[in-house]
């Protein structure tokens, strides 16, 4: 059946599971963005959430995951966003650990980035992105079931790293977690047509089998800045590229540069625009705008890594190279596993080890 989002009714499961009944009919574009059906069910085009997921997708019911809300068990917070939560959850029927992004979806442009994400992260699983589960919707607020990843963001190794008092990252840690992040860059760029918008030290998730996973993608940074405190704002904008700050168009290009920037900030130990540190937002996008690229000292990283981040952060996108470009850089190379073996799985539990829950 051709479907696309103008596709015709919608099938929804019932929230008991015992049978299907057909809740909206008729064209989508006679439908509001967005309807809550009275048994709490969330539609937006082609998709159809209720308490039990995802129950149809482009009129077609889907198999059930069997990720219901009552058999999670919510565990600690794991970390804040500007407007999720994310917690730890046990799924008692299967012993599972999961990870739940807690979302309200009562703004607009907040549903749509969400429905966006969810379209894209309902595809294959890779290993170089974090797995999704299901989404579920409950009284105003959107879970999102992800897979979870022990050793948390790349944000939170360095806050722990930061914490022993040992600066940044080392050059070959960061060597290994690249050649992840441009992979997982590279299939979103080049299969998917997609850009991230938002990469960042939170975003590159770890988990103790040395995996390194992207997140997030699909969900705008914008989405957790409208109507936020300055703070969060700075927070968001830190990693945009100098065209994405200026309003100009932007795209793949625009991911190499937060690529770029997370790097330098986790090879310093801090982020390198210094307006950040005083909290001025206008200070802050002027200097990413105007001032000369951030680059790494010589006398402490290589020539090659030094070259990455500087073709990362040309200040002309055009100059950027793509992420496939990048896999082939020396940077890259000269820490392969098989020149370089380094047990990343060891690392990351040795960092989690020293893991404190937010509070
Ligand atoms: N799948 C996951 N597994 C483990 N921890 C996660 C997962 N997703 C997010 N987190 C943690 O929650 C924090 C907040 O996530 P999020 O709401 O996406 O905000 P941000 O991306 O701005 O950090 C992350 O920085 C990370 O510490
Ligand atoms: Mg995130």
């Amino acid at each position: 059946m051709a479907a696309g989002p103008s596709s015709g009714l919608q099938l929804e499961l019932d929230a008991s599971g015992s049978g299907m009944d057909i809740n909206f009919s008729g064209p989508l574009s006679e439908q509001p963005s967005f309807s809550l059906s009275q048994s709490g069910t969330f539609v937006k085009e082609d998709f159809v959430i209720n308490k039990s997921g995802i129950a149809a997708v482009n009129g077609t019911p889907v198999p059930q995951l069997g990720v219901r809300l009552g058999d999670l068990e919510m565990l600690e917070i794991l970390g804040k966003g500007a407007s999720s939560l994310v917690r730890k959850a046990l799924h008692r029927p299967s012993s599972t650990m999961l990870a739940v992004k807690i979302l309200n979806v009562f703004d607009k442009g907040k549903r749509d980035q969400l429905l966006r994400e969810l379209r894209t992260l309902y595809s294959n699983p890779l290993p170089w992105i974090v797995g999704f589960h299901d989404c579920l919707y409950d009284e105003g607020a959107m879970y999102i079931v992800l897979e979870y990843m022990d050793g948390g963001s790349l944000a939170d190794v360095l806050q722990i790293v930061r914490d022993t008092g040992s600066g940044g990252l080392s050059e070959l840690v960061l060597g290994k977690l690249t050649r992840h992040v441009l992979e997982g860059l590279n299939h979103l760029h080049h299969e998917r047509h997609q850009v991230h918008r938002d990469m960042k030290p939170g975003n590159i998730l770890l988990n103790s089998s040395g995996e390194v996973k992207i997140s997030d993608f699909g969900l705008s940074a914008e989405l957790d800045s409208t109507k936020e405190m300055c703070a969060t704002f700075i927070g968001t904008h830190a990693y945009m590229s100098p065209e994405r700050l200026s309003g100009a168009p932007y795209g793949f290009a625009s991911d190499i540069w937060s690529l770029g920037v997370t790097l330098v900030e986790c090879a310093l130990g801090e982020y390198p625009y210094p307006a950040y540190e005083h909290g001025n937002y206008f200070v802050l996008l002027s200097q990413i705008i105007n001032d000369p690229a951030p680059s790494l000292p010589e006398a402490q990283f290589s020539a090659e890594f030094r070259d990455f981040c500087a073709q990362c952060l040309s200040k002309d996108p055009a100059q950027r190279p793509s992420a496939q470009q990048l896999l082939a850089h020396p940077f890259v190379t000269m820490y392969a596993d098989e020149r370089r073996p380094f047990d990343l799985a060891g690392f990351v539990q040795t960092v989690s080890a020293m893991y404190r829950p937010v509070t």
